[in-house]
């Protein structure tokens, strides 16, 4: 149990750089493995999601170092991972699963792929089926890990088009199809992160996106080349930041290196939207955009958002939520069903632990609705996790806004995307409310 920290009298103030981008460090350690040579990644992620990766990517033959941040894989090739003895295990790390399946549909060797309880419950079949199209043969388990990949020689993606607006999915066809003999193309159902698409050009691969944002033309057999890669900070993490000064009176922080990738920035738009005080600028950069974000408190006002607006804001729906139940009307949050298959279901723990602040939240299938013009009556100074890293830092980040002391339940939750976010969050208090 977590004693969160109450409302500090000068807000949040002064400057941090968050950790290393959870999806690139991913993507990185993976394509470092099938690429020849070294590959350096510079500010990689060390959290428990990342680490899965890493230890899986270690049981399938490739030589992995890591010192603290700074990890140097010794890439054998497209064709160069060998079968491991033993399940890999990933741990709670949907990513890695799903970009994963991709990436051993296509080997000349089976595999199994286990997680913790949270994973095993996460759909599946989302992979499952688009990848049997391009010949891959994978047994799930009821649509669930474990999940059994019989390794087979791959065709290409004609043309298909994906049915959930998920990079994930789309990062494991993207794997599948450098492994088939011809060239590959997918369309999205709505443009999502594209990190998977620049990483692999910038490992020597082939991958265009047309002018529509949505067609996918994947080269096959790529000679991939290890790369030096540093991993801009996460957008996702610098979020619960950027909405904690936003809602906390008197808070002017600045956050620095963090990844600006369009495709991510939802949050900056919705805060812009609600007309929070936020600053962007751009630094220079190689391969991933990044720059300095500054935010001061203010007064917001409410937000609409729809299908269209969720891709680049899917993981940030939490402090959406949050940041609407502080704003001066109802905010409407819909086509956000995707929600309901992430570490939790989402809809359901945000209107659980919002509802213990006294906000009016009303759940809907796909979505929410909030009305922020009430003041907050605390219910219960409870909160939980529910093994959720995104929902635990959101309650932290809401605890700041109130008089009383609260705890976290299930605190851990957070080393899966953020082990070092209490200690960033006391780097941008005033020093007597530090260590509370
Ligand atoms: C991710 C894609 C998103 C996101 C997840 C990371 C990725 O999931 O929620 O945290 O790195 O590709 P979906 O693709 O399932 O939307």
């Amino acid at each position: 149990m977590q004693t969160l920290t109450s409302r500090p009298a000068t807000g949040l103030q002064g400057t941090l750089t968050v950790p290393g981008d959870k999806s690139i460090s991913h993507r990185g350690l993976m394509l470092g493995a099938i690429s020849m040579g070294q590959t350096t990644l510079t500010n990689f992620l060390p959290a428990d999601d990342c680490l899965s990766t890493l230890t899986a990517l270690q049981q399938l033959g490739i030589d992995i170092n890591r010192d603290d941040t700074t990890v140097t894989i010794q890439g054998r090739g497209l064709h160069g991972l060998t079968a491991s003895a033993q399940p890999l295990d990933m741990g709670n790390a949907g990513t890695a699963t799903r970009l994963m399946a991709g990436l051993l549909a296509g080997q000349t060797f089976d595999s199994t792929l286990v997680g913790d309880a949270s994973l095993s419950q996460r759909p599946m079949a989302r992979v499952q089926q688009p990848l049997a199209t391009m010949g891959a043969e994978i047994d799930l388990t009821d649509g669930h890990l474990p999940m059994h990949i019989h390794g087979r020689s791959l065709m290409a993606a004609d043309h298909y088009p994906l049915q959930v607006a998920s990079a994930q999915v789309k990062s494991a066809l993207i794997l599948a199809a450098i492994q088939a003999p011809t060239a590959s193309t997918i369309i999205e159902k709505l443009p999502t992160r594209d990190h998977t698409e620049r990483l692999l050009n910038a490992f020597g691969g082939d991958v265009q996106t047309a002018a529509d944002g949505r067609t996918i033309t994947i080269q096959p057999q790529p000679k991939l080349q290890g790369q030096a890669v540093t991993v801009p900070g996460d957008m996702s993490s610098a979020a619960f930041f950027m909405t904690a000064a936003s809602i906390v009176p008197g808070s002017n922080i600045r956050l620095t290196q963090v990844g600006l990738n369009p495709t991510r920035t939802g949050l900056l738009n919705v805060l812009q939207r609600m007309g929070g005080d936020v600053t962007v600028t751009s630094a220079k950069s190689v391969g991933e955009p990044l720059g300095t974000v500054t935010v001061k408190a203010a007064s917001l006002n409410p937000i609409d958002l729809g299908a269209e607006d969720i891709p680049a804001v899917i993981d940030e729906l939490p402090l959406v939520a949050l940041l609407a139940a502080t704003a001066d009307g109802v905010s409407h949050i819909t086509g956000a069903e995707e929600l309901r298959f992430k570490e939790t279901d989402r809809i359901a723990t945000i209107v659980t632990e919002l509802q213990k602040l006294g906000v009016a939240i009303t759940e809907q299938p796909d979505g929410f609705t909030i009305d922020g013009r009430g003041d907050w009556q605390l219910q219960t100074p409870v909160f939980d996790s529910h093994g959720d890293h995104r929902i635990g830092m959101m309650m932290a980040v809401a605890a700041l806004r109130l008089t009383e002391t609260t705890t976290l339940a299930d605190e851990a939750a957070i080393n899966i995307s953020y082990p070092r976010f209490f200690t960033d969050l006391q780097h941008l208090l005033p020093t007597e409310v530090r260590n509370a």
